[in-house]
């Protein structure tokens, strides 16, 4: 019997909790597998009361006997990946295997320093917000065709041939566009010669583990980081990440065929979060809004940054239910809307004064959007020692109960929690 592929992804903009979602399910799981994205993703899992983030591990990291793949969607920045990885070995927690594919994009020094370079070039009102880890300018090399892999890094000349050319052309931006300091060609090369040593034993064709795992009937978990409404496709564009958070990103990201996928599994706040620029339609700006980051710690897991707070938006879900196919919902932070008297959820836009009720395309319609609201009662009580749906107040499985029937797909799984055992999961 084939082994079931599960994939997780976020169905806002990043934020969600998909970490904890993804560390929940993991005693099902045998492999765990990050498909997009870099050290711009912060997952935060919590286990025993303790908090790890893993910006390029996939958050499987800690169930023994597993193996864990960075996919080659993935843009990886050697020195965070080796730091988190030194930082689990120090503390014996490195538990499972992990592939990384020689395909997989490398961040180089001068990628996270054009991201700085260009974000400050953009000035007002252009600003994406971006992490400056690197990320937009490590995809741009990969579809320009001239990128360092993963597998360049094990081979001094292949590497040395690739840097040349780049470092040539990007000193040229660094220094003649941007007026920043040009890089040192020995200095990168050695640097990366260094980092290919250290990666050297994790290299391994991941799609073909991931196929081989999938024929001997073992659970497989795609893991996407951010978020729908940053793919860079189907998101806010230009307010969006370089990659494809989408689902079907987890197809490319890791070589594997769509067939082979069983369900799609949408991580969803129960309410709204958004860091760096871009439209948001729901965003409170108030003191609701302010209440929502104190009692959700909405703060950047990588950047530290406040993080815009609002409603939850269904037309937003509905478009990411489409777009991913998402079979099954989990509801993250539910716990964070306790005490809160009534609580507004937006079902609608109007755009133009005209009623909308699909989620635009074109980032103009977007800014536009007002949120129509409809507002359900709210709960008193502490959610946080729940266990089950049934135990939950009334008003509280109400919330749970209108977002399936606005969505039509079921919510299995819901935090009331951050630990790995404040997770109510039905009909899972
Ligand atoms: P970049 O991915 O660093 O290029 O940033 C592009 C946009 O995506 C910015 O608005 C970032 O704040 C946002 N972003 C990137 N990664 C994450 C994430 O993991 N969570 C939430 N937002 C993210």
């Amino acid at each position: 019997m084939k082994g079931r592929v599960e994939v997780i992804i976020g169905a806002q903009w990043g934020d969600e909790g998909k970490g904890r979602v993804v560390d929940a399910l993991g005693s099902r799981v045998d492999v765990f597998a990050r498909y997009q994205g870099g050290a711009n993703a912060g997952h935060t899992v919590i286990v025993e009361g303790k908090k790890y983030v893993f910006h390029l591990l996939p958050s499987g990291m800690l169930y023994p006997c597993r193996v864990c793949v960075i996919g080659n969607g993935v843009v990886i920045d050697p020195e965070q990946l080796l730091n988190e990885l030194r930082e689990l070995q120090e503390q014996g927690k490195d538990r499972a295997r992990l592939v990384i594919s020689g395909a997989a994009h490398v961040v180089m020094p001068y990628h996270k320093k054009l991201d700085t370079a260009q974000e400050n070039q953009r000035g007002k009102g252009r600003k994406i917000g971006t992490t400056g880890r690197g990320i937009g300018p490590a995809y741009v090399d990969k579809y320009s065709r001239c990128g360092v892999r993963v597998e360049d890094l094990l081979d001094g000349d292949s590497l040395r041939d690739k840097l040349e050319y780049n470092l040539d052309e990007k000193n040229l931006f660094l220094s003649k566009i941007y007026g920043e300091e040009p890089l040192p060609f020995d200095e990168v090369f050695d640097q990366a010669v260094e980092w290919g040593k250290a990666l050297a034993p994790y290299v391994g064709d991941a799609s073909l583990i991931i196929d081989e795992a999938i024929q001997e009937g073992r659970g497989v978990l795609f893991e996407g980081a951010q978020g729908t409404l940053l793919d860079v496709d189907h998101g806010t564009y230009p307010y969006v990440t370089s990659s494809s958070p989408v689902a079907a990103g987890g197809c490319v990201g890791l070589g594997v065929g769509p067939a082979a996928v069983d369900r799609v599994i949408g991580v969803v706040k129960a309410y709204c979060t958004r860091v760096g620029e871009g439209p948001f339609p729901t965003e409170d700006e108030g003191e609701s809004g302010n209440r929502l980051r104190e009692k959700g710690a909405e703060y950047g897991a990588t950047t530290g940054r406040p993080r815009r707070c609002g409603w939850l938006d269904l037309v937003a879900l509905r478009y990411a239910v489409r777009v991913n196919g998402m079979s099954s919902i989990a509801l993250t932070k539910l716990d964070v809307l306790t005490d809160f008297e009534r609580i507004p959820v937006c079902t609608g836009y109007e755009i133009d004064g005209k009623a909308e009720e699909h989620f635009p395309s074109g980032v103009h319609r977007q800014w536009k959007a007002k949120p129509v609201y409809e507002y359900l009662e709210g709960w008193k009580e502490d959610l946080s020692g729940c266990a089950e749906f049934d135990r939950l107040p009334l008003q509280a499985r109400k919330y749970v109960e209108y977002i399936e029937t606005a969505c039509g797909v079921p919510v299995n799984l819901i935090g009331v929690g951050p630990g790995r055992d404040q997770t109510i999961l039905r009909n899972f």
